[in-house]
């Protein structure tokens, strides 16, 4: 495995995707890159990353199930997953359920994974591409986080189907800074976790989750670890600093002083999450606040 990454499970064999570093934007998907048009369903489709991966779909000329329970499909209860998933090529895991306390973080993962693996087994699936974090399933990194136990044994359920299994491990993104800031600001203090990150762009790994998916088509049936950074490594106080210095407020609150601790772990905060070999995109923080502004 590239860069010391722990596999998704012990299930079959892993092919790591994670190519030597080059700095490059991570090339965007479009109807000439592609064969044929898939069928996808994507579960958390309302979220943050899963509201850039549907229109990227679309734009490939893909069909698209976009499910979250807003959509009646609960990954957790299974209601209405089997339906809702049945024939489709590709299944697209990009839940989330934030909790910082292991157990509720590994049962989410657990049992939402196993009930989309059970799904995707009778409904004729070809493939499952899950969003994961770069550096969670490693037990250093993991220890004292309990979210990202959850991811760890989210990734550990996928590595053991007999349906195939893409992880596509992302750093951290520009847009977890508000995140940051909401949970930690209180009046002019933000006390953020010290933690040492290549941020990425969500809309660059939106991208490169498409053609995670699109190049299940046509593919060999084995497991694949794809991971992506950005391009400038930092810590979480320079990157809250240098986005409210443009937008001067994030989530409403506008911190004057910033503080990091390691409250995730000293492995968060000597560089854990920092895969060693990835694919690397071209898109700056300077470039993704341009972008939005
Ligand atoms: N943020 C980062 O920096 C980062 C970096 C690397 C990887 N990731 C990973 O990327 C993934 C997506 O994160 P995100 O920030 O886009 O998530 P998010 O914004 O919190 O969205 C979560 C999605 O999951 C759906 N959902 C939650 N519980 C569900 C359930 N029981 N059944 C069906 N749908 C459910 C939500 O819709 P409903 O509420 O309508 O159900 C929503 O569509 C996560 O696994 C995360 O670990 C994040």
């Amino acid at each position: 495995m590239a860069g010391g990454d722990p596999g998704p499970g012990g299930g079959r064999s892993l092919t790591a995707l994670t190519g030597s570093i080059e700095h490059r934007p991570c090339r965007p998907s479009g109807v000439a890159s592609r064969l044929t048009s898939m069928d996808v369903a994507v579960i958390g489709a309302t979220g943050t990353l899963g509201r850039l991966i549907v229109p990227r779909l679309e734009q490939a000329g893909h069909q698209v199930r976009a499910l979250s329970r807003s959509t009646g499909v609960d990954a957790l209860t299974g209601e209405g997953l089997e339906e809702a998933v049945a024939g489709a090529d590709v299944i697209v895991d990009t839940l989330n359920h934030l909790s910082l306390r292991p157990d509720p973080a590994i049962s989410f993962f657990t049992r939402a994974a196993q009930n989309i693996s059970r799904a995707a087994e009778q409904g004729g699936v070809r493939r499952i591409v899950c969003v994961s974090i770069a550096g969670a399933a490693d037990p250093a990194v993991n220890r004292f986080y309990g979210y990202y136990r959850g991811k760890a044994a989210q990734e550990q359920v996928y590595g053991m189907l007999r349906t195939p299994a893409t992880i596509l491990r992302s750093t951290q993104w520009f847009e977890l800074a508000e995140m940051f800031v909401a949970m930690t600001t209180l009046g002019p203090l933000a006390v953020l976790p010290a933690q040492r990150m290549a941020p990425v762009a969500a809309d660059s790994v939106a991208a490169r989750a498409v053609r995670a998916i699109e190049e299940a088509d046509g593919a060999a049936d084995e497991d694949r670890v794809i991971t992506v950074r950005g391009p400038e490594e930092m810590t979480t106080a320079p990157m809250v600093r240098r986005i409210l210095a443009v937008r001067g407020e994030l989530g409403g609150k506008s911190p004057r002083r910033l503080l990091e601790l390691p409250f995730l772990g000293r492995s968060i905060a000597r560089g854990g999450l920092v895969p060693a070999d990835a694919e690397v995109d071209g898109v700056t923080l300077e470039d993704w606040l341009a972008a939005a502004a």
